[in-house]
């Protein structure tokens, strides 16, 4: 049997990045030969195998035939006679079919080092139609090697929007999907991400409610980049540029999904949209199954922004009400979570990237305010149950008052 390197550890090590797992091909080699030799096999039709000592994954040589929609519906065709090339053939880009050996000897038969140079992102054959996941793995690397200056091949966009098309994206798991999502919403320019999916067609049928985004006017005074699809984007750039983690970067691709609900006519105003776009960010949520706090502080992120962007004008008791809402004395971070998409989505407009955001200093000052008030006082004064709770907010918002007093003085 012959063992090779394989995948994103050759395409890295070529591009000088760091190489985190690795993957190896077994050409020449049955099943029973690797269980032999102490490999552990992944499940049970499937030809992988994880080494007894490393537990990276060797994968049987293979071709793949596709039987029918999903994730369930592939058949592996596995046996020693199938040949390095036979496997490569049937990978998703050039670029993730090299094979290396030992000596590090490339076998590059689909010419994945040319585009690599050329920063080229291009299917290997037409078996790339075989998982519909791909679309959005072309996407992902699209986003994470966008600063490289790589570009999708132009008959691979064409291939992704037949696939966008062909309805087979809808046949994907909720849970291979949103992997693929949150690593590329993890990557350095996960706008990028985006605006593959809206190129070959796919965003359409995957989030269709950021895709009605885009041709939709916003007024020019708050947004000089006028486009709300544009708008989003800008956002999801800031929270990268801003390192920002999924749950906020999540928030900021959602936050303004009611925009695309606005009647024409009363375009470029988009009055109650945060209100308006929340069944829109819980059909999404759940769609993906995103997980609990991404959920959360998208919802809650969706409802608010608005109050953050105005929160120096905001009543004590508006004020307190917001901070309820985030419950900021059990959860201080998800507040804090919220200020920073709120500065994300002030700062993701054309221009004014740069700009100062002394609401959130602001928004900071207010919850310490109000988780600064004790509770044992109260509980010394007799106060329990419902009326503790009540006692708690009237002196919560006495402390609010005296905030806004200090900060306007
Ligand atoms: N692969 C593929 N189609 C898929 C998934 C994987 O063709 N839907 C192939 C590619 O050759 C890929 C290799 O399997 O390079 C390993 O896949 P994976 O570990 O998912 O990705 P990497 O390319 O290693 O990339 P990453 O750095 O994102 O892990």
């Amino acid at each position: 049997m012959q063992i090779y390197k394989v995948g994103g550890a050759v395409r890295d090590r070529l591009l000088g990045k760091p190489v985190t797992d690795i993957d190896w091909v077994v050409v020449g080699a049955t099943a029973e030969e690797m269980l032999a030799k102490g490999f552990r096999p992944v499940g049970a039709d499937f030809p992988v195998f994880l080494h007894p000592k490393s537990g990276e994954e060797y994968a049987l040589a293979r071709t793949e035939r596709k039987s029918g929609r999903g994730y369930g519906g592939f058949t592996f065709h596995a046996s020693p006679e199938v040949t390095l090339e036979e496997d490569l053939i049937r990978r998703d880009l050039t670029i993730n079919a090299m094979a290396e050996d030992d000596q590090q000897n490339l076998t590059d038969p689909y010419h994945g080092q040319r585009d690599l140079d050329d920063r080229i992102l291009r299917h290997v054959s037409p078996a790339f139609a075989e998982d519909p996941l791909r679309v959005l793995r072309v996407a992902r690397f699209a986003a994470r090697y966008a600063e490289l200056g790589f570009k999708v091949a132009h008959e691979t966009l064409e291939l992704m929007r037949q696939l966008s098309e062909s309805g087979e994206l809808e046949a994907l798991t909720a849970e291979r999907s949103w992997k693929e999502i949150s690593r590329a919403l993890m990557e350095s320019q996960p706008q990028v991400f985006i605006q593959v999916l809206r190129d070959c067609g796919a965003l359409k049928v995957l989030m269709p409610e950021i895709d009605a985004l885009f041709g939709v006017p916003q007024p020019e005074v708050h947004h000089p980049e006028i486009d709300s699809g544009i708008h989003t984007l800008s956002v999801l750039e800031q929270a990268a540029l801003h390192q920002q983690p999924l749950t906020v970067r999540w928030a900021c691709l959602l936050h303004d999904l009611g925009k695309g609900l606005t009647p024409e006519e009363e375009w470029p105003r988009h009055i109650a949209h945060e209100h308006k776009g929340l069944k829109l960010i819980k059909a999404v949520n759940e769609r993906f199954k995103a997980p609990k706090d991404c959920q959360e502080l998208a919802l809650l992120v969706g409802q608010y922004h608005t109050h953050g962007h105005r929160a120096l004008e905001l009543k004590a008791s508006t004020l307190l009400e917001l901070l309820q809402s985030f419950d900021v004395y059990r959860r201080p971070q998800r507040f804090e979570e919220f200020i920073v998409a709120c500065e994300m989505d002030a700062r993701g407009r054309k221009g004014l990237e740069q700009r100062s955001y002394p609401q959130a200093d602001y928004l900071r000052g207010a919850a310490s305010a109000a988780r600064g008030v004790a509770v044992q006082p109260l509980l010394e004064r007799g106060f329990k149950g419902p009326e503790l709770g009540e006692a708690l907010k009237r002196e919560r918002l006495k402390a609010l008052k005296a905030y806004k007093e200090s900060a306007s003085s």
